[in-house]
């Protein structure tokens, strides 16, 4: 992997090891993790993000709403103050008729998630929005255990050492270069690269497979291999006919990018918009044949008009999943309640692209006379 890449690892790694609740009283609560998951099994169905579902007329999924004092006078959480806190006077209510969640719910707490509600209003009852829309923050890396090498080791040898469970040997050299190479080519080692690799006894043998493995053409070729499924990538227009198309200087485009290492935020640009940039080489208007990757059409009768909305909601799907990592796709006809992403947003980030040129029907049809498209029939290659 390139260096580039590899805090995210550590930073996904380090949250898979949070994920056991608060387990030491010093440890300060977290709403994600120890209060949400409670909330939304035992109160949201009631107090949450349904309107027509609401109760009370008490919202405890957004900290403004659960702040405020409710029609009858009561603050469901005072910050810092439990006692004080109406939540937590029906969390340990004895009447039937007040005691949280209410019954017909059917749902209970346990004494230590009470116990827990309790101390999450002392520390100041603190709201975080969804992990996958805060940013990235540093983690604090545990002591390297013995014999560790990287901080991934550090985290696994913390929950090892808990675990009192001791670390496997380290594999047998053939398989570390077989795991290697393909992970960063596809290709399983040569006999003579194997051969070469348990000669050297050199303490930095195997950090000098990964720099051989890192300079073979065929690392951007495995690296390409997932960009180019996100970014929908084909030889073929998709539709109907499923015509060719020869858009294959944007695969190696793909492929010279990774293997030059070409940093992600001008990756990022060159493709979206790279025909734009001031001078643009060739090769940022071969990159940004990104969005004309969507499904194409000549079908005789399809309309224009359709076809460019179906282009244009595509391009947001793509973008969404690949530069955003989250799904906007439902978003194209309605919005949802639990979902953050609206229709509107789905049209402005579509409306973003809307002076991308391109024809709804590659092809001359006398039902849809298109000056730049005299002449072109089922044998024309579709334009760049
Ligand atoms: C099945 C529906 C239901 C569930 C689940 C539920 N509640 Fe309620 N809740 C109500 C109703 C109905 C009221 C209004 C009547 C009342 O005050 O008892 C209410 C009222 C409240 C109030 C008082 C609001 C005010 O302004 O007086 C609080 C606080 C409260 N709920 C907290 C919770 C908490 C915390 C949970 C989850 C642990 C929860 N509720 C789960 C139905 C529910
Ligand atoms: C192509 C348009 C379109 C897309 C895309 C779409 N929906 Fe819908 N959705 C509809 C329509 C239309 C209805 C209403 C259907 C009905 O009432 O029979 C609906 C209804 C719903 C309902 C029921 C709402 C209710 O109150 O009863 C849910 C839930 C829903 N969609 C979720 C989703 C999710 C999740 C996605 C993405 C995976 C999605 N939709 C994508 C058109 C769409």
């Amino acid at each position: 992997m390139p260096p580039r890449l590899r805090p995210l690892c550590l930073v996904a790694f380090a949250s898979l090891t949070a994920l056991g609740a608060a387990e030491a009283a010093t440890d300060p609560v977290r709403f994600n993790r120890d209060i949400r998951p409670i909330m939304s099994d035992t109160c949201f169905h009631c107090h949450g993000f349904d309107a027509k579902a609401r109760k009370g007329d008490l919202r405890l999924d957004l900290r403004e709403f659960a702040l405020k004092a409710g029609k009858s006078g009561a603050v469901a959480i005072v910050p810092g103050k439990p006692d004080e806190s109406e939540v937590i006077k029906r969390l340990y209510s004895k009447d039937e008729d007040d005691v949280m969640p209410a019954k017909e719910s059917h749902k209970t707490l346990t004494d230590a998630q009470k116990q827990l509600f309790r101390r999450w209003i002392q520390e100041g009852a603190a709201y975080e929005a969804h992990w996958a829309y805060t940013p990235l923050s540093p983690v604090t890396v545990p002591a390297m255990p013995a014999g560790g090498r990287n901080a991934i080791d550090a985290f696994i040898g913390e929950k090892l050492a808990a675990k009192k469970i001791a670390p496997s040997p380290e594999a047998p050299k053939e398989k570390l270069l077989r795991r290697l190479s393909l992970d960063l080519t596809g290709l399983p080692p040569t006999p003579e690269e194997l051969a070469a690799f348990l000669a050297d006894a050199s303490p930095n043998a195997y950090e000098k497979q990964v720099d051989r493995l890192l300079a073979s053409p065929h690392y951007g070729e495995r690296m390409a291999v997932w960009w180019l499924d996100i970014a929908r990538f084909a030889d073929t227009v998709g539709f109907h006919g499923d015509q060719n198309q020869r858009i294959f200087p944007y695969r190696d485009y793909v492929i010279n990018a990774f293997n030059a290492n070409k940093p992600f935020d001008a990756f990022t640009r060159e493709q979206l918009a790279g025909d734009l940039l001031p001078n643009a080489t060739e090769e940022q208007k071969v990159a940004s044949g990104y969005n004309r990757l969507n499904m194409m059409t000549r079908e005789g009768g399809a309309q224009p008009k359709e076809y460019l909305a179906k282009y244009g909601a595509e391009r947001v799907r793509s973008v969404s999943a690949a530069w955003l990592g989250s799904t906007f796709g439902c978003a194209e006809c309605h919005d949802h309640k639990f979902d953050p992403i609206k229709s509107a947003d789905f049209y402005s980030l579509q409306a973003f692209f809307a002076d991308v040129k391109q024809w709804g029907v590659y092809a001359d049809y006398s039902y849809t006379p298109e000056p730049d498209l005299k002449g072109v029939n089922n044998d024309s290659p579709f334009p760049p």
